[in-house]
């Protein structure tokens, strides 16, 4: 064992003591992806249980400028890493006059952050019904949540045709998604749980709509031209065989939401299953 230097000692018992937060937990690892976009892990309560696609409350500490005391600031954030992961992992937008992710974008490994330890959230497999594809929409951030539905072996054994569209407005906001579908494409465990070729049933299509890219435009009005079907070389959506949750900032999930439900599916809930699932991808 090192021991500390006379002057670290010093420094030590100066310094105040780490204040005890309510439900800690320690950040493991941090990578940015943009000016606007970062990722992070953090340990993982020992009885945190939880549904991939679900959402958890997680924050900063901070002083309220009234009373002057220590109070919590979270926000709503979607568990990017599927349940058996030992970690927990969460995607994560900076804006720069955000009260919690002006603060957040500066975590390092060894800081703590908040996390209720109580997930929840509707983009879950309980509540679709059985179905032959199953499509992940997504804007943004809004991957997130299938980020841990797709690294989860259930979603490659209950669906024959897996399908994440990820729009995006510049290209480099699509690069947590391509890391992770290529992760997933190459993962021998998922490999060996869901069987060989299951990366097959995965189909992975992104676009932007503000910087060149080799698919450009909004999902929703590629959709309607039917080029998702025909570059992707599949039937178009029918409510006997598909289903979708979508995951997007709010006038994509309206409008999204619109087209699914023209189109005859119907939106469910845990209590009640139906082809579609809906559910905001949170701002700060
Ligand atoms: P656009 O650039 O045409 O607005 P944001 O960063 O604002 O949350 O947007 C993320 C992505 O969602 C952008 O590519 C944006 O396209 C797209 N988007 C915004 N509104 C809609 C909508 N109503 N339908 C489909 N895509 C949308």
């Amino acid at each position: 064992m090192t021991e500390l230097s006379p002057v670290t000692q010093t420094q030590a018992q100066k310094a105040p003591k780490a204040p005890t937060l309510p439900d800690a937990q320690t950040v493991t690892s941090v990578k940015h992806y943009t000016d606007r976009l970062f990722a992070f892990r953090v340990t993982r309560p020992a009885s945190l249980r939880f549904r991939s696609g679900e959402f958890v409350m997680l924050g900063l500490m901070q002083t309220d400028e009234k009373t002057g005391k220590e109070k919590p600031l979270l926000r709503a954030y979607s568990i990017a890493s599927p349940s058996w992961d030992e970690e927990l992992e969460f995607y994560s937008i900076k804006v720069q006059d955000g009260p919690l992710t002006s603060r957040l974008q500066h975590i390092e490994p060894g800081d703590q952050i908040i996390l209720r330890p109580k997930p929840v959230g509707t983009l879950v497999h309980d509540a679709l019904l059985p179905g032959k594809r199953l499509w992940f929409f997504a804007t943004g951030t809004g991957i997130a949540p299938f980020a841990s539905l797709l690294r989860d072996p259930q979603t490659y054994e209950d669906y024959e045709e897996i399908i994440l569209t990820h729009t995006c407005r510049e290209v480099g906001e699509l690069d947590y998604g391509r890391e992770l579908i290529e992760n997933i494409r190459s993962d021998e465990m998922l490999a060996e749980l869901i069987g060989e070729g299951f990366h097959e049933k995965l189909k992975y299509y992104p676009t932007t709509t503000r910087e060149e890219s080799a698919k450009m435009g909004r999902i929703t009005d590629l959709l309607r031209a039917g080029d998702v079907y025909g570059d992707l070389g599949i039937e178009p959506i029918r409510p006997e065989t598909d289903r979708a949750m979508i995951c997007g900032n709010l006038a994509f999930n309206l409008e999204l939401k619109a087209m699914l439900e023209e189109m005859g599916l119907e939106e469910g809930a845990n209590s009640d299953p139906k082809q579609y699932v809906v559910e905001k991808a949170f701002l700060d």
